[in-house]
């Protein structure tokens, strides 16, 4: 990551942190710059700033953050409702549609984008893109005992797919469900979304793809501007 990617990212969550109010229920998303936001939520919650917020995590690495930061935290299931949902994403389209899972996160992401009142996504200028699956290939959580009969019907459908490995480690990634990620391009990028986001969710043997469709009330996005991080709201095509 780039010091000028790095610093964008940080502005940005600053600026989600300051959507928190007291006493609310925040899903705490996945990856790095989610990651700066449960710091900065972290330092305001230490600081007095911030009273009887709880969050709920989205992941292992989540998880394991807040818990060291000292932010109390619940599970999706022990809570009514979540007010608001900070995370990032891997790519955004003009209609606010998301690729996400480059963290592998996207199940528990899912559900908790789902669950909450508002939805706020937080990235750099550089996941800002026309169409989705150009660039970003699009993770596909699959149980590990249907992984090439999943890998064959999407070839089907029209895509390249991928297993993703481990670094580090001999072997694919294994997400904090204990299955496996395949990652698909479909060719010359995604015509349509929802259509798509439902189309591989009936696959047997997927569990979840990163194809976040219709949840997002807001985009805010760090960016450089005459060599200073700003961060502004999106708007929505
Ligand atoms: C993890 C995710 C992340 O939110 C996404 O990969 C963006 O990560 P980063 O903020 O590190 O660029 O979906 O599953």
């Amino acid at each position: 990551m780039s010091n000028l990617q790095a610093e964008m990212k940080q502005a940005v969550a600053l600026a989600a942190v300051e959507q928190i109010q007291n006493g609310m229920v925040v899903g705490l998303g996945s990856g790095s710059t989610a990651a700066l936001m449960i710091q900065a939520l972290g330092s305001k919650i230490a600081s007095g700033q911030l009273k009887n917020v709880v969050g709920v995590p989205t992941s292992f690495q989540g998880e394991v953050l807040a818990g060291d930061l000292g932010i109390p935290l619940k599970s999706l299931n022990s809570v009514g409702q979540i007010d608001l949902a900070i995370d990032g994403a891997d790519e955004v389209d003009p209609s606010f549609q998301l690729i996400k899972g480059g963290g592998a996160c996207h199940v528990q992401e899912k559900l908790v984008a789902t669950m909450a009142q508002r939805f706020v996504v937080v990235v750099d200028s550089t996941k800002i893109v026309e169409r989705l699956n150009v660039d970003f290939l699009l993770p596909v959580e699959v149980l590990p005992g249907a992984w090439i009969t999943v890998k064959k019907t999407l070839e089907e459908l029209g895509s390249e797919c991928v297993l993703r490995m481990g670094i580090r480690k001999a072997g694919p990634v294994v997400t904090d469900q204990g299955n496996l990620i395949l990652d698909v391009r479909i060719t010359g990028g995604i015509d349509d979304p929802v259509q798509l986001e439902s189309k591989i969710n009936n696959i047997p043997g997927v569990l979840e793809n990163g194809l976040f469709v219709n949840l997002t009330d807001e985009v805010l996005v760090g960016e450089i501007i005459d060599g200073v991080a700003g961060v502004r709201s999106l708007p929505k095509a």
